[in-house]
């Protein structure tokens, strides 16, 4: 049984732990910026005497352990990046940087991956396989899972199954949240151009008129979701921009909308644009107008695989006690680029509660008051230093 070892190891690096994300989280970086967070977990890591890439995918990081006996290689992920806003908590270990703040807690998931090197670097002889510590850039955009696969970490050694975690502010600290299949939507955006002809205010019959056109638009694509869509299957269309005019009597040439699609599986994503366009197309066509319509893929969903979330929830039951371990049959419409890993190698993410009322930590990701319960930073090395080692004992070679 590792249960004791990793239990006392992870003891004993708490306070290091919490410095470590405090000192993350006063100087927040955005993605593709992230210099002196790679630097810190670069240093961290050649310290514990893993085999340390850097500035992959522009500034991503990774460290190999290699265990004592031969098996198969497990990948842990942790992003590093910030988001570009104010932080409003008055704490000694508030950002330094004006306009940054790690408020989706970045910092949390850089340390306690760095806690689980710490941890699983002192059990070599307990492990049968490689062990890749990955730090990625930019997962708030422009995406940094895609550019580090793309420089090769998933080859030499070729990884076999990869884990992640986020910290969760809807879920008690103590607890971890498990998601079988599907778990977070493909964030999609697109852009839609309507052209019309201007003129003035009060003479509409010598105009078309692009508001008009894209208020018949608004509210009819709205009806993909609500006739087309399967209604128990989840999908979400948002407006989110809608530009156009300059002055009370003047309509315009032209206006611009622009939104986020959110759906769980890959046919979705064919289904809703081409789906938009049909009627983008129609009422546009209708009215005398023309149109331009692009959508964007962003990432892919997150969907997980059963045998990689067992594990967790196996090592989860270990570390925290099995009544700890909550099953969500629901999944989320937030994006996740972990997915990009889950399209090359069996892979699962999870959700690490960070809720504490009696601390006041109740803030949601990406509140300018959100903060963590940095009791779940040992926890969380704890649980994917089990889960790896859980993962590579049950398909040793
Ligand atoms: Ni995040």
């Amino acid at each position: 049984m590792n249960k004791d070892l990793i239990l006392k190891l992870s003891n004993n690096i708490r306070s290091e732990l919490i410095k470590i994300r405090r000192q993350i989280h006063a100087y927040p970086e955005p993605g593709l910026e992230e210099v002196k967070t790679a630097k810190l977990v670069g240093d961290k890591l050649e310290e514990l005497g893993l085999e340390v890439k850097r500035n992959i995918g522009v500034t991503g990081v990774t460290g190999l352990l290699r265990g004592e006996k031969p098996g198969k290689t497990i990948l842990l992920r942790a992003d590093m990046d910030c988001l570009r806003m104010k932080e409003l908590n008055h704490v000694e270990y508030k950002s330094t940087r004006k306009g940054f703040m790690h408020a989706c807690g970045h910092d949390a998931h850089t340390t306690w991956l760095l806690g689980a090197a710490m941890i699983l670097s002192q059990m070599k002889e307990k492990i049968s396989g490689d062990i890749l510590f990955l730090f990625q850039p930019a997962e708030e955009g422009p995406g940094g899972a895609d550019r580090m696969i793309k420089e090769g970490v998933l080859d030499n050694p070729k990884v076999d199954a990869a884990l992640g975690a986020h910290v969760w502010p809807d879920l008690e600290s103590g607890k971890i949240g498990l998601t079988y299949n599907s778990m977070m939507a493909a964030p999609d955006m697109f852009k839609i151009k309507i052209y019309g002809k201007g003129g003035h205010g009060a003479h509409p019959n010598n105009t078309i008129d692009p508001i008009s056109i894209g208020c018949q638009i608004y509210m009819s694509l709205q009806t993909i979701i609500s006739r087309q869509i399967n209604p128990v299957e989840p999908a979400v269309l948002s407006i989110t921009q809608f530009n156009g005019g300059s002055a009370h009597n003047v309509i315009p040439d032209n206006v611009e909308m622009i939104g986020t699609v959110r759906s769980l599986t890959e046919e979705m994503r064919e289904f809703i644009p081409a789906s938009m366009e049909k009627l983008i197309k129609g009422i546009t066509k209708a009215n005398g107008g023309t149109y331009e319509f692009k959508y964007i893929p962003y990432y892919p969903p997150v969907i997980n695989d059963t045998y990689m979330v067992d594990i967790v929830k196996e090592a989860g039951g270990i570390i925290l006690g099995e009544d700890n371990i909550y099953i969500n049959s629901v999944p989320t419409m937030g994006g996740e680029d972990f997915s990009y890993f889950q399209q090359k190698v069996p892979g699962a993410f999870f959700v690490v509660g960070t809720r504490n009322g009696e601390k006041g930590i109740t803030n949601s990701l990406h509140n300018p008051y959100f903060n963590i319960d940095e009791d779940i930073l040992p926890q969380a090395s704890a649980i994917l230093s089990e889960a790896a080692l859980l993962y590579l004992d049950k398909n040793k070679s």
